[in-house]
């Protein structure tokens, strides 16, 4: 089970103890990976904070090329030199607020696989494409746009529909276990059995209290916590939810 935490733009070096406190706190569970992703000043402090606990870090994007003019952004080699081994790529704040589109994500995603960082690649339909019933086809068009072959060492797909971000809503275990079929259906399709094996992560207000529930539908390889991640408490009570069903 894979519980990661998304800080936004949320944390200062104060709030590395916090991390601290989660890698201290972690029921050892063989089955359970957890991550902390911290805005990118933090990024090298949090890898060696993290230090020798069983909880990684991560980055929340990269750009597509290695290194050159691009002022103010970051490349996936400098992400995984500051320690960390995973990126969050097209979180929907980044497609819907920055306006990124599948083929930037498509490179970003080669981007993390050339410089050996996992990517966490994010899906998710808006209210108005589910009321307007083309949730299960923009998901599709989002993967399909977003990944290539071969499958990317260590791939996770996060489903995170836009309008359960920060909401405290969540869709219903039904529309949960049949979204995750569906990435699962389309991954095999488009690209082949190998993809049938990638973990599909649920994302979108996942708290202490909905965690367990959700993470024990079927298909539901883990969740992806924004708001819940930013205190010790609610965190590390959502990784033991995972633990408890891993
Ligand atoms: P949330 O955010 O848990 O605060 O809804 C999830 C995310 O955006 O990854």
């Amino acid at each position: 089970m894979h519980v990661i935490g998304n800080w936004k733009m949320h944390g200062l070096r104060a709030d590395l103890a916090m991390a601290r406190r989660v890698g201290e706190g972690l029921p050892a569970h063989a089955g359970l990976s957890v991550m902390i992703c911290p805005p990118f000043p933090l990024l090298f402090a949090l890898s060696e904070a993290l230090a020798g606990s069983a909880v990684a870090a991560g980055a929340q994007d990269c750009h597509p090329e290695a290194s050159g003019a691009f002022t103010g952004d970051v490349s996936a080699e400098m992400i995984q030199d500051s320690g960390a081994t995973a990126v969050i790529l097209g979180h929907s704040e980044r497609r819907h607020g920055l306006g990124e589109d599948d083929l930037l994500i498509c490179r970003k995603v080669a981007a993390a696989v050339r410089a050996g960082l996992i990517p966490i690649l994010c899906v998710g339909e808006t209210e108005g494409e589910r009321d307007a019933g083309q949730a299960f086809d923009t998901v599709a068009r989002q993967l399909t746009g977003s990944l290539a072959e071969p499958v990317p060492a260590g791939l996770l797909i996060a489903y995170e529909p836009v309008w359960a971000i920060g909401t405290g809503r969540t869709p219903t275990d039904a529309d949960i276990a049949e979204m995750h079929q569906h990435i699962q259906d389309v991954l095999i399709a488009r690209f082949g059995a190998a993809f049938g094996a990638v973990p599909i992560l649920y994302g979108g207000s996942v708290k202490p209290d909905n965690a367990g529930r959700i993470m024990a539908l079927q298909g539901v390889g883990g969740v992806l916590v924004g708001g819940a991640s930013l205190s010790a408490e609610s965190f590390l009570a959502i990784c033991h939810a995972a633990a408890a069903g891993a």
